[in-house]
């Protein structure tokens, strides 16, 4: 069992993946790790990292190789296709996302760029043009990392049938008429 779990900064990827990998003994692929010790990274600009994406494609590749069982985890797993039979996209409520990121003290700016990447199902989409296996989307708003785990493992031994079906439209329609309002100020 090979999986990707990616989605918006925040949306709890490297919690989730840390548990799954804790309760099944699978090894944990982490993007961000792979991309320091590969030397992926162009440069750094304040605490974000520019990410020469191909590079890291190939390192992930080496990194998997030969793993039979694998949890990628990282919001650029969705750039690029990697060998796996699911791709999970955690999702969270766009004002819960910002409660998350606020904790972590992003910046104003990447707060709202990721926000907005959110609101507009960017990871999902994406994922959707790399990849040709199941894509699952799990709404982590109202759980713990543990319980997300759980749903997923669920899922995968097919306990359950269905995760969930996000849509964060209303959010990103009320932001833009507020949007529109000060622009007709
Ligand atoms: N399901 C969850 N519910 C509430 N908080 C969560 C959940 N998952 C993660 N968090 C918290 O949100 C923050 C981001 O989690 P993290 O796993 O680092 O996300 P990501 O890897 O997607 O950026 C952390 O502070 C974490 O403790
Ligand atoms: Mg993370």
């Amino acid at each position: 069992m090979r999986m990707l779990i990616t989605g918006t900064p925040g949306t709890g990827k490297s919690s989730v993946a840390k548990e799954i990998c804790r309760r099944k003994g699978w090894p944990l692929l982490s993007l961000r790790e792979i991309a320091e010790k590969h030397k992926c990274i162009i440069r750094k600009e304040g605490k974000e990292r520019i990410v020469d994406v191909q590079k890291l494609k190939k390192a992930a590749l080496r990194e998997l190789k030969g793993k039979k069982n694998a949890v990628v985890e990282g919001h650029l797993g969705c750039e690029f296709s990697l060998p796996v039979d699911f791709v999970f996209v955690l999702r969270a409520h766009p004002s819960e996302l910002r409660k998350r990121m606020r904790k972590r003290r992003y910046p104003a700016r990447k707060i709202e760029e990721n926000l907005m990447a959110e609101m507009l199902d960017y990871c999902s989409q994406v994922s959707a043009r790399h990849y040709h296996v199941p894509i699952l989307e799990a709404d982590t708003t109202k759980r713990t990392a543990g319980q997300t785990a759980a749903r997923l493992l669920s899922y995968l031994e097919k306990k359950v049938k269905k995760l969930d079906k996000v849509d964060w439209s209303p959010e990103l329609r009320k932001k833009t008429l507020r949007n529109i309002r000060i622009a007709s100020l």
